[in-house]
């Protein structure tokens, strides 16, 4: 658990995401999947029930290779950020992740605090490459994945599809020495 300062001054603690944060957490996607076209659901959340939501987190919590961390305000989860990689010999050095942050606390520096957290994580487990995907089209996303040294490495059609129509998304990695 750490504490840190916004752009603004307001403290924020950023802790794991435990499986009693389940029903938050599954409030939370319902918010941020109505904020944005760029995630992989809507305002609708998670197709889970609670149950189902606490057993994943529970598991995640257990595993080694995957990290979910929050961005806790007060007691409400303003943002999270997911890390993971395979516990295979040869793919075990390289990580994706994803992140989202809700939109009243959007540019308030929440992004790149979790973002540089979940870097340090990997580079504690020996990581050597994090990689993500984003949409076509998701600039403050990639702004902010570039500043921290993430470069494009391709492109996939048809990833994503919304409103009736197809996206192809971007593959983006950081190499971490
Ligand atoms: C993308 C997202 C995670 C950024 O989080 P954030 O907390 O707003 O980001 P920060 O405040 O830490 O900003 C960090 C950097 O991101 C970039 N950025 C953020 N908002 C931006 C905007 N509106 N336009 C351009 N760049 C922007 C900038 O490089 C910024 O650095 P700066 O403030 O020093 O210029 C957030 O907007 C979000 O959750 N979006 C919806 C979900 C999503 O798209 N997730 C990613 C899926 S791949």
């Amino acid at each position: 658990m750490k504490e840190k300062l916004l752009n603004n001054g307001e403290k924020i603690i950023i802790r794991e995401i435990v499986p009693d944060d389940a029903e938050k957490m599954l409030e939370y996607c319902k918010i941020i999947g109505g904020e944005t076209p760029y995630l992989t659901f809507g305002e609708e959340g998670l197709p889970i029930t609670l149950e189902q939501e606490k057993g994943i987190l529970k598991k995640m919590k257990e595993d080694k290779n995957s990290h979910f961390l929050c961005a806790d305000k007060d007691g409400e989860i303003t943002a999270a950020i997911n890390v993971s990689w395979p516990n295979k010999k040869r793919l075990k050095y390289s990580a994706e992740f994803g992140i989202s942050v809700k939109k009243k606390y959007w540019r308030m520096g929440i992004g790149k605090l979790l973002l540089h957290e979940i870097i340090e994580v990997c580079k504690e487990n020996g990581i050597r490459k994090l990689n993500l995907k984003v949409v076509e089209g998701n600039e403050r996303a990639m702004s902010l994945y570039k500043s921290f040294g993430f470069v494009v490495e391709g492109k996939i059609s048809r990833e994503h599809f919304f409103n009736g129509e197809f996206q192809a998304a971007y593959c983006m990695g950081l190499e971490i020495d």
